[in-house]
């Protein structure tokens, strides 16, 4: 048992894990965030924020990567000729940002810091001398939206489907190779014996397939490029970004550098991905892996894609829709709750206006808001703000166990029925009633159950929404409750 912060008792059997290491991929720096970019953060910070609440030792590593081509490219853009100076410019822009929307990671990682490319220099040293790595020709197709070679199977009507847009280019040129394929047999005995490696379930089809049928050795350099980490020991040959960038989950925790730090919390825990880099992280990065003899990471989970208003987000679609211009009309807690409530994580879903206001007004205004505001005007006006939290039904265990899992909309869901069922409570007992019939003890049992509820539903709401969570437990746990002056969700109106 332990005691909660509102010195409540519950059961700490949700979690035996003693540390708890997340990880979201690092973001291309050619663009500024957008809310698509911003999801896998926000989930991050969630899980990050309920393993603490859990007691564990929390490592929740976010960063951007910046040795790729889209570094030049969008160095160009900018008009700017030293890319160095560009990617620290838009790499703060990424970490002020989240800083701005209240993200709490530990450690943001640049894969052009020097403790980056140590790393990177001696993962590559293991990997060779294992025998991992040899040169050879590489000849065929590359996709510079996903900074990867790709093959003719990839390919529908000719293009990229990720990225229509651009025409994957001819390669012909010698290249370092990293032997990949001699792990294909353990990578799928792996993932056979262990269920919860690929999640959700259901991508675990595809990348067995992919591994069984498409799965070789990868090229692991490109000749002559003018940004990115040179191959140790290997002049004019550039590391290929993805092997770079993938170690970036072992550099953030000391590989190389901090060994305590390093083993205290390497495998990951979590390694949150969009379902366009699955194959990168449950194929190419558990061989590497596997190759420099490290453990696997427990779970690599792929979410899917949001689109805004019903269309893909990007610039030609002029939607790229900035989340501190969403933070100037909504609290960002609104926006957290939106995006685990609206879509079972996993699952693809649009992040529309219309969906958001209404979830904004019924299920945080109208439900939660005004449950609490009601609970406090009550509380001080039939009892003179005095009443003792009655145990009662809980809901907070069993949520935590569901956002434990990932299942943030289901966890959701359970609070929003107990929010619901006190609502009712209130509605069918009517206080007002009772107080005119000098019911004291009973308006005081019904608001003891009230408080409990609102207690136990915030206790469980803290990682989702820690602003609004605070904000209401100020108001519940005051030894005299008073009426709250300002809607903890104020109205919104239309412009
Ligand atoms: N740099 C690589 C990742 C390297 S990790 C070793 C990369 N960067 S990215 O900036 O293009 O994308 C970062 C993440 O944002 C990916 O998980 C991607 O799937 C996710 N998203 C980009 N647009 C998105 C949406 N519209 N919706 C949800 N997630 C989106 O890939």
């Amino acid at each position: 048992m332990f005691l909660t912060s509102s010195g409540l008792t519950g059961m700490l059997s949700l979690s035996n894990m003693k540390k708890f290491y997340v990880t979201t991929p690092i973001y291309y720096v050619n663009d500024k965030p957008h809310i698509g970019t911003v999801y896998t953060t926000i989930v991050a910070d969630v899980l990050a924020r309920l393993h603490r609440q859990l007691g564990d030792e929390v490592m929740f590593l976010t960063g951007t990567d910046e040795n790729s081509l889209k570094s030049i490219e969008g160095a160009k853009k900018a008009g700017m000729k030293d890319i160095q100076e560009y990617v620290t410019g838009m790499s703060s822009t990424f970490r002020e940002t989240f800083l701005a929307l209240g993200l709490s990671f530990d450690r943001f990682i640049r894969t052009t810091s020097n403790e980056h490319k140590k790393a990177v220099e001696l993962f590559y040293k293991k990997v060779k001398d294992k025998g991992d790595i040899y040169k050879g020709f590489y000849e065929g197709l590359y996709c510079r939206g996903c900074e990867a070679f790709i093959t003719e199977s990839d390919l529908v009507d000719g293009k990229c489907p990720f990225h229509p847009n651009k025409e994957p280019e001819k390669i012909r040129e010698e290249n370092l190779f990293f032997r990949a394929s001699a792990y294909r047999d353990q990578l799928l005995e792996h993932i056979d014996k262990n269920p919860s490696f690929v999640q959700p379930a259901s991508r675990k089809n595809e990348i067995v397939n992919y591994i069984k049928d498409h799965f070789t050795d990868v090229s692991i350099t490109r000749q002559s490029m003018e940004w990115g980490i040179p191959a140790p020991d290997e002049s004019g040959q550039v590391l290929y970004v993805w092997f770079d960038a993938l170690l970036n989950y072992l550099s953030g925790v000391g590989f190389g550098l901090d060994q305590d730090k390093f083993s205290k919390f390497w495998p990951a825990d979590v390694q949150l991905v969009g379902k366009d880099i699955i194959k990168f992280h449950c194929a190419l990065w558990p061989a590497m892996l596997l190759s420099a003899g490290l453990p696997l990471p427990r779970t690599v989970y792929a979410h899917g894609f949001y689109t805004v208003n019903g269309q893909k987000i990007g610039k030609s679609n002029n939607n790229t829709i900035d989340p501190l211009d969403l933070k100037k009309d909504y609290p960002f807690d609104t926006i957290r709750y939106f995006l685990l409530r609206e879509i079972p994580f996993g699952e693809d879903g649009d992040f529309s206006f219309e969906r958001l206001k209404i979830r904004y007004e019924s299920d945080l205004a109208n439900d939660y808001g005004n449950l609490v505001m009601r609970f406090a005007a009550m509380t001080e006006k039939y009892l003179n703000g005095i009443v003792e939290p009655i145990s009662h039904a809980t809901v907070k265990d069993a949520a935590l166990k569901l956002f434990v899992d990932l299942k943030f909309s289901d966890g959701l869901e359970l609070v929003w029925k107990r929010i619901s069922w006190a609502n009712k409570e209130i509605d069918s007992q009517k206080p007002w009633v009772l107080a005119k019939e000098e019911k004291t003890s009973e308006i005081r049992e019904l608001l003891g159950k009230i408080r409990f509820t609102i207690q136990d539903a915030t206790e469980a709401l803290q990682c989702i929404m820690p602003e609004t969570a605070k904000k209401v437990l100020e108001i519940v746990n005051q030894g005299k409750i008073v009426a709250v002056a300002e809607p903890i969700f104020p109205k919104k109106h239309d412009e």
